[in-house]
């Protein structure tokens, strides 16, 4: 049954598409990785599934509803970089992964106390326990990266979605990055969106990789057209294309 589905959805800013017909059906616990070029969308897309933004037109649905407008607990976003609080602790800024998504945004009293505790647990899930107390500056890109997904992760969200989470790391940092998300999503079954420029990443942590680009193109104005989903390959047997998206036969492309 599909968990995450996104239904003919088109989106523009102004005149300008940016997305077209993109539609696609995710199971729950499933880990999409998406590609494409730069500036294609991809971004986009994920502040869609976040209902950050409504697209122009189509539809996104998770469990059967409409993703809530406000940001959700069933959503947790990492980004690139910048996504931890400079002047927190690294155990405060997991308590404010949870608190910011509360409509009324702060713990107090017995609720704090306990917010703490779920936020010692999940430090100890990504072995950062030993430096709780600590302030990010002081700890190397892996751990604040670390410390990202784990305030993404503080309200256990059913869906993470990570934003090129791995491309400031060094490749030993990333690399030890790739085993902590495969144990994370072995022990809590949740459903990952990452967007990556690396393939080999996108392939070996994915069961799907999405390929956006555009289909259709028009040379004297390559902004004409948004880009869709071209390829869903089922990247769990071997990498080998099960589903092409788009037939569309009017491709012009510069040579
Ligand atoms: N709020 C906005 N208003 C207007 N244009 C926007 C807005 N957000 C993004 N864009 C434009 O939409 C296009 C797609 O942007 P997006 O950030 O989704 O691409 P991307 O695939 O994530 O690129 P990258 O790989 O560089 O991160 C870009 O041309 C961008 O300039
Ligand atoms: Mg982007």
């Amino acid at each position: 049954m599909s968990f995450v589905t996104v239904d003919n959805v088109f989106q523009s800013y102004g005149t300008r598409p940016i997305l077209e017909r993109v539609s696609v059906e995710v199971k729950e616990g499933e880990f999409i990785s998406i590609v494409g070029a730069s500036g294609c969308g991809k971004s986009t897309f994920l502040r869609l599934l976040l209902a950050q933004e409504t697209p122009s037109r189509g539809e996104i649905r998770v469990a059967g509803q409409p993703p809530a407008r406000e940001p959700g607990l069933d959503r947790g976003v990492v980004f690139q970089k910048y996504s931890v609080f400079p002047h927190m602790t690294v155990r405060e800024n997991v308590v404010a992964g949870e608190s910011l998504r509360r409509p009324w945004g702060r713990f107090f009293g017995k609720e704090k106390v306990e917010a703490r505790k779920r936020a010692d647990e999940t430090l100890a899930r990504i072995g950062l326990d030993h430096v709780a107390d600590a302030y990010p500056a002081t700890l190397s890109g892996g751990m604040q990266q670390r410390l990202a997904i784990g305030q993404a992760l503080a309200a256990r969200p059913r869906i993470l979605l990570l934003d090129e989470p791995f491309g400031a790391l060094d490749p030993g940092t990333r690399l030890s990055m790739h085993d902590f998300l495969q144990d994370l999503r072995r022990d809590t079954g949740m459903t990952v969106f990452m967007v990556t420029h690396d393939l080999s990443e996108g392939f070996k942590l994915g069961d799907r990789v999405l390929v956006f680009d555009k289909p259709r193109w028009d040379p004297h104005d390559p902004n004409a057209y948004g880009a869709t989903i071209t390829y869903d390959f089922d990247a769990r047997n071997g990498g080998i294309p099960y589903q092409t998206i788009e037939e569309d036969t009017h491709v012009l492309r510069p040579a």
